[in-house]
């Protein structure tokens, strides 16, 4: 029987519990799922390229079918070039919809075969996003719950660096403990 490759393209900055929710839905359903992260400088992002898959591949290791890789460009382009007939995006609540459409017949224009599958997340991750996340984090709102706790750790190294010093001159014995 032919393999099945989808691809979950976004901006993952940072990764959420409701990105991981849906990579968990989506790895039941595809024999191959690639998370793939747009290099999107434009869009002045919080996290790197490479800070963001390095948080996405320690998200994922727990699945087998999953993998995680960066592109540039068209997702259509994308897809052809990692033999995928499937997009996987999310949809949470109703005002998702209209951008969703709009994106999924445009990729449809191009790229005739490459089918959009929508999912949606878990209810409690239904008002969640990355952008409310960052704002949260920004002004110590509390995101416990809302990213794995190790995007916790990363937001807040980032939003406060002075942590990342701390740590980093913190004697090994208190480190591990
Ligand atoms: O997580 P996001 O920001 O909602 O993801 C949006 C994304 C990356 C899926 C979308 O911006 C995209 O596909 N960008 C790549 C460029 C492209 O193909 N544009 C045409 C879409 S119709």
């Amino acid at each position: 029987m032919k393999k099945v490759t989808a691809i979950y393209p976004g901006s993952f900055d940072p990764p959420t519990n409701g990105h991981l929710d849906l990579i968990s839905r989506g790895s039941k359903i595809f024999d191959e799922l690639i998370v793939a992260i747009l290099r999107n400088p434009e869009k002045g992002p919080l996290f790197s390229l490479s800070e963001r898959r390095l948080m996405l591949e320690e998200m994922t290791e727990g699945f087998k079918n999953v993998q995680v890789d960066t592109f540039d460009g068209l997702t259509v382009d994308y897809a052809a070039k990692v033999n995928a007939s499937a997009v996987l995006r999310g949809i949470r609540a109703i005002s998702d919809y209209e951008y969703e459409l709009q994106m999924a017949l445009m990729n449809r224009k191009l790229r005739p075969d490459l089918e959009t599958v929508f999912m949606m997340p878990a209810e409690q991750y239904s008002y969640l996003s990355s952008r409310l996340v960052r704002e949260l984090a920004q002004l110590n709102g509390s995101i416990e719950g809302l990213v794995p706790a190790m995007v916790e750790q990363r937001l807040k190294e980032k939003l406060d660096p002075a942590i990342k010093f701390q740590h980093a001159r913190e004697p090994r014995s208190r480190k591990r403990g």
